[in-house]
């Protein structure tokens, strides 16, 4: 049985300020049946590593190298050193914003995995690449360059979530997203084998918000939630965590 993740992906938001919020969510991560995640800006890692014991923390991105000459740019070793469990590699921004390619991710996911890391491995289509019905070749083409051989059930986890529902209030229909999760659990049975393949979490990502989740946790092979805006704040998200415990 795969565990079911609520997790949040706060994006370029968030202060000392905010840790009130996280207090609730941790009250609420005590008490669920779920793995509770934040994936927070690396200034926060470590204060909410110490003010949320019951919520497991997690980066945005990490560099593909150990160490060296990379002035602003932050190792896995240093993500897990501040007391995050996971990191968010290959999200459609960073992919927009930085020109992440599918080898940098895959890149990225081998130095998560040698610092301890474990890997939440983002793919998605744009709109043009749904209305072209290109969906699932662009998906299994980003799932075989960026996750590296090693994936287990353990230092694995892959988010879907479509570049045009991010931000956006639109969703798929439960029926697109489960014909993805589908694909991508069939994918990583083949490459991987059954075992290993039937262990890794797929997380659904994309507007989804307390309204939508209870429709989307049933959805085949969905294993919980990526969520950005609506997990900013407690009263949105702890319904999220609650519906997906
Ligand atoms: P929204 O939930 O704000 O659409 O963002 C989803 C996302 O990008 C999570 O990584």
């Amino acid at each position: 049985m795969r565990r079911k993740m609520a997790a949040g992906n706060w994006k370029m938001n968030g202060l000392s300020a905010n840790l009130a919020e996280v207090a609730a969510m941790n009250d609420a991560a005590k008490e669920s049946d779920c793995d509770v995640l934040l994936c927070v800006p690396a200034t926060l890692i470590s204060a909410i590593d110490d003010a949320a014991p019951d919520v497991v923390t997690g980066a945005q991105d990490c560099h593909q190298n150990v160490s060296g000459a990379h002035t602003g740019e932050i190792s896995a070793e240093m993500i897990c050193d501040a007391g995050a469990e996971y990191v968010i590699l290959g999200h459609s921004e960073r992919r927009a914003d930085n020109g992440e390619t599918d080898k940098c991710v895959h890149e990225k996911t081998n130095a998560a995995w040698a610092a301890g890391l474990k890997a939440i491995v983002c793919v998605g289509e744009t709109l043009d690449q749904r209305k072209s019905q290109n969906t699932l070749d662009i998906i299994g083409g980003q799932l075989a360059t960026s996750i590296p051989d090693l994936a287990t059930g353990e230092n694995l986890v892959v988010a879907y979530e479509p570049v045009w529902a991010i931000g956006t209030g639109l969703t798929p229909t439960t029926d697109q997203i489960g014909e993805v999760h589908d694909f991508i659990r069939m994918r990583l049975e083949r490459r991987f084998g059954e075992g290993v393949g039937r262990s890794v979490r797929i997380l659904y990502g994309g507007s989804m918000n307390p309204k939508n989740v209870s429709e989307i946790a049933v959805v085949s092979n969905v294993d919980g939630g990526l969520v950005g805006g609506a997990s900013l704040r407690a009263t949105d998200f702890i319904p999220i965590i609650k519906t997906l415990s």
